[in-house]
Order: C-alpha cells, then sequence, then structure tokens
C-alpha cells in the first residue's frame, strides 16, 4: 500500500521502443516527454542501493549538475577482462572526487581502455544531449550514447563520480540471485525467515 501511494506522487509514462536501436534509441523514445530538459537516466537492469546515511546515486549525480552545469555519469573501478563489458572513461581532473573525463570507449579490448574506471546504468544529462542523439549516425544498426557522451568529453563538459551503496547486476542471472538475497535479508519484514532458511539451507549443502 505504501509503495502504491508513493508512486501517485509521479507521472508516470511509458514509452516503447519498438526496434532495437541501442541505447541512444531507447532515449530517444522519451524525447516527446522530456523535450529539451536535463533529464536522469537509468538503466533497468542494474539495481543501486544506498544505505542509510549514505547519498543515493542520482542525488549525487544531480548535485553535480546543479554545481557544473554539465552532464554526469557514474563510474565504478573494474578489473581484468572486466574492462570490456562497459563503456570506459579516461581521466582529465579529479577535484573533490568529481571527475572531469577527458574521453570515452565503449566497451574497449583491455590493452584499449583509457583506465579502470567503468562507465555504470546511471547518468544525469543535460537537454543538449537529447539534440545530439538524434544527429547521430547509427553504427550496427545502433545509436550510441557513448558517441555523443565522447562529444561532451572532448568539449569538456562531461563529469564523472563514483557512488555511495551496493550494485548488482540484475541482467545477469547470478546477480539476479544476489540481488534478491541480499535486499530480501535486510527487510524488515522477511529478513529474519530469510536470514534462517540461508542458514538452514546451508547445512544441507
Ligand atoms: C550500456 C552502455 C555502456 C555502459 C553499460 C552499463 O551498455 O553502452 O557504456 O557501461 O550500459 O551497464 P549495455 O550494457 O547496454 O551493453
Amino acid at each position: 500500500y505504501e509503495v502504491l501511494q508513493n508512486t501517485q506522487k509521479f507521472n508516470v509514462k511509458f514509452a516503447v521502443q519498438e526496434v532495437a536501436n541501442g541505447l541512444a534509441g531507447a532515449i530517444l523514445c522519451a524525447e516527446k516527454y522530456v523535450h529539451d530538459e536535463p533529464f536522469a537516466l537509468l538503466l533497468g537492469d542494474e539495481l543501486l542501493v544506498a544505505e542509510n546515511g549514505q547519498t543515493p546515486c542520482i542525488k549525487r549525480l544531480a548535485d553535480i549538475y546543479k554545481s557544473t552545469g554539465n552532464s554526469v555519469i557514474a563510474t565504478m573501478e573494474v578489473f581484468g577482462d572486466d574492462v570490456s563489458k562497459y563503456g570506459n572513461i579516461g581521466i582529465k581532473e579529479e577535484t573533490d572526487g568529481v571527475i572531469t573525463v577527458g574521453a570515452i570507449v565503449e566497451k574497449p579490448s583491455v590493452n584499449e581502455a583509457l583506465s579502470n574506471n567503468a562507465i555504470i546504468g546511471r547518468y544525469v544529462l543535460s537537454g543538449e544531449v537529447m539534440g545530439m542523439l538524434k544527429k547521430l549516425t547509427p553504427r550496427n544498426n545502433e545509436i550510441y550514447l557513448t558517441d555523443a557522451l565522447d562529444v561532451l568529453a572532448e568539449q569538456g563538459k562531461l563529469m564523472a563520480s563514483t557512488f555511495e551503496g551496493d550494485r548488482y547486476d540484475v541482467g545477469d542471472k547470478f546477480g539476479y540471485v544476489k540481488a534478491n538475497v541480499e535486499i530480501a535479508l535486510k527487510s524488515k519484514e522477511i529478513g529474519q525467515d530469510v536470514k534462517e532458511y540461508i542458514k538452514e539451507l546451508a547445512n544441507r549443502l
């Protein structure tokens, strides 16, 4: 009931991406709602959970957007072959945890990576990004958000920040299970039952 009540505070609209033409294609489906306003982009196959006292990732990004006027992306450190799973950023400058991004490469090989900083699925983007996406040339039948972000980076107009809290990759089967177990363990309602169940299950393994 509480969850339902909270959703009444928002005006929820849906747009369906009819063709699989990339992340930028998905974002353009929302253009009729966003127009040229700044917007937050949250990729649904990643869950970010901030504990009490931690700053939620999107709030952190929105704060940096407000203070710099520039688009902001969330980043985390990755190592080894994992660098090739994500967009990757080159760091031009870092002040008080706010990174100025120098360049971006989408899913580089280990040798091509600019740093150990991967892009994760949280962004606060300026209104001009929507216009930039419309002008992009598709590659492999997809339009890439990364191509627009790279232009912003070249112009010194792209910031990045790490985030507080846990991240779950729920697009991955094991990641999905981990997210369910860990979030259930923190639940006031069923956390204790889940804990006892896991202990009992572990004894049987
Ligand atoms: C997209 C982005 C990539 C980013 C990733 C985060 O890739 O293109 O830069 O690192 O999301 O999850 P996708 O996972 O859609 O292939």
